[in-house]
């Protein structure tokens, strides 16, 4: 870095503010924040207040800022500050999931019309350099599987209801106040916060582009006493998953609450940690493990993104400009157990293989092979808690009519 480079930053939250101090400490002599566009000019603040404006044209329309860094909550308004930036050819970095999951394929063209890069290290798992990894160590790797604690509050969350004995209300509340979970935290409890760095992580892994609403997500929210009994008894952990396999040129993926055994290092990453066991043909198990969630850790990421963008590195997305074209696909089976009140709540018939089951005084539950489709339908009842059972892959679901086909 030789020319001192300006930033204009979008937002002062729980990430804007680790950012600034980070950068801030550090003197580096070569970055200058030149501008903050903030929503509320009213709250009090620390910074010299010269700095803030509320337009963000004073930074998109000031041509000596050299990189824009957007880091607000509103997915919308933080894909028009994107593409606006991309237009005025300022290289960006953002850590919004929720805007890029629901957009990359738009965001991959994008970066080539403008010959501009978009860097999002911060958008997936917090600390941990997985986009990086998957751009640079696994460029040439053919990706199998992933699996990984994705969403720090939840983990946080189970962390201390389960090993701590905390009622959930309570260890939401002390989530929220140590800015890990979203504005609305039903975003990290039902699972969508994690499908977001899911969508974008398959991306990177696989070379596929996946809409999150063709992922299914399921939340901690109705993780029931049976539930953890039933983890303990099982020598397992409860821990928020988000997976994905390629099998043939397909591939599957889902985020749900999952039976992990104790023998996976993944039960044993507590409170916000996040953590992704990576299964490569050639390099098999590799696991990163950071913190997913706070100020500073992804204050870090995002300003070792602006850094990377100074030093001319881009996302090459190696797997999407190969010539072997993988399709996401939303059904498959997936083995589960289910565990409800009321009998006859479910049916041996939901299941594509029913495995066992159990009723009693104290509760109800069935396992088996099912489709994602009947989970799918099944997401708004409060009556069932799912979950899936840990260490066993996707199955690919073959409809009865293809299954006669292929033994004729
Ligand atoms: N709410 C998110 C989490 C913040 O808890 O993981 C980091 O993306």
């Amino acid at each position: 870095m030789s020319k001192k480079l300006k930033l204009g930053v979008f937002g002062l939250g729980s990430v804007g503010q680790g950012f600034y101090e980070l950068l801030d400490q550090s003197k580096n002599p070569n970055l200058e924040i030149k501008k903050i566009v903030i929503k509320n000019p009213t709250k009090t603040r620390t910074i010299e207040s010269s700095i803030f404006s509320t337009t963000p044209t004073d930074i998109l329309d000031d041509p000596e800022i050299d990189i824009v860094v957007e880091l607000i909550d509103d997915a919308a308004t933080a894909l028009e500050i994107l593409k606006l930036s991309l237009q005025k050819r300022k290289p960006i970095v953002t850590a919004n999931k929720k805007m890029l999951a629901e957009n990359l394929e738009e965001i991959f063209w994008l970066q080539r019309k403008y010959d501009t890069p978009v860097l999002y290290e911060g958008a997936v798992c917090g600390s941990i350099p997985i986009i990086r990894n998957l751009e640079m160590h696994y460029a040439f790797d053919t990706l199998e599987s992933f699996e990984g604690i994705f969403n720090g509050s939840t983990n946080y969350i189970l962390t201390k209801m389960i090993d701590e004995k905390s009622n959930y209300e309570e260890a939401l509340n002390k989530a929220q106040k140590l800015g890990f979970a979203e504005s609305d935290p039903t975003l990290d409890v039902k699972g969508y916060d994690a499908k977001y760095k899911l969508a974008i992580t398959i991306a990177h892994s696989f070379g596929c582009f996946v809409k999150p609403e063709h992922i299914l997500n399921l939340g901690i929210d109705k993780i029931s006493a049976h539930d953890i009994r039933y983890a303990k008894q099982q020598g397992c952990a409860i821990k928020l998953i988000a997976k994905a396999e390629k099998i043939g040129n397909k591939v599957f993926g889902i985020v749900a609450p999952t039976l992990v055994p104790v023998e996976n290092p993944l039960a044993s990453v507590k409170n916000e940690f996040n953590a992704i066991n990576l299964i490569g043909a050639s390099t098999g198990l590799q696991m990163l493990t950071g913190k997913g969630a706070g100020s500073l850790p992804t204050g870090l990421v995002v300003l070792s993104d602006v850094a990377s963008l100074a030093s001319g590195f881009k996302y090459s997305y190696p797997k999407i400009t190969n010539d072997n074209p993988v399709v996401f696909e939303t059904d498959a089976l997936i083995n589960v157990h289910v565990s409800f009140s009321e009998a006859g709540a479910i049916r041996l018939t939901d299941f594509e293989e029913f495995t066992g089951g159990y009723q009693g005084e104290d509760g109800h539950f069935m396992t088996g092979w099912i489709r994602i489709k009947k989970l799918a339908e099944w997401v708004d009842r409060n009556d069932l808690s799912v979950i899936v059972l840990g260490d066993t892959p996707f199955k690919v679901y073959e409809s009865k009519k293809e299954q006669e086909l292929s033994l004729a």
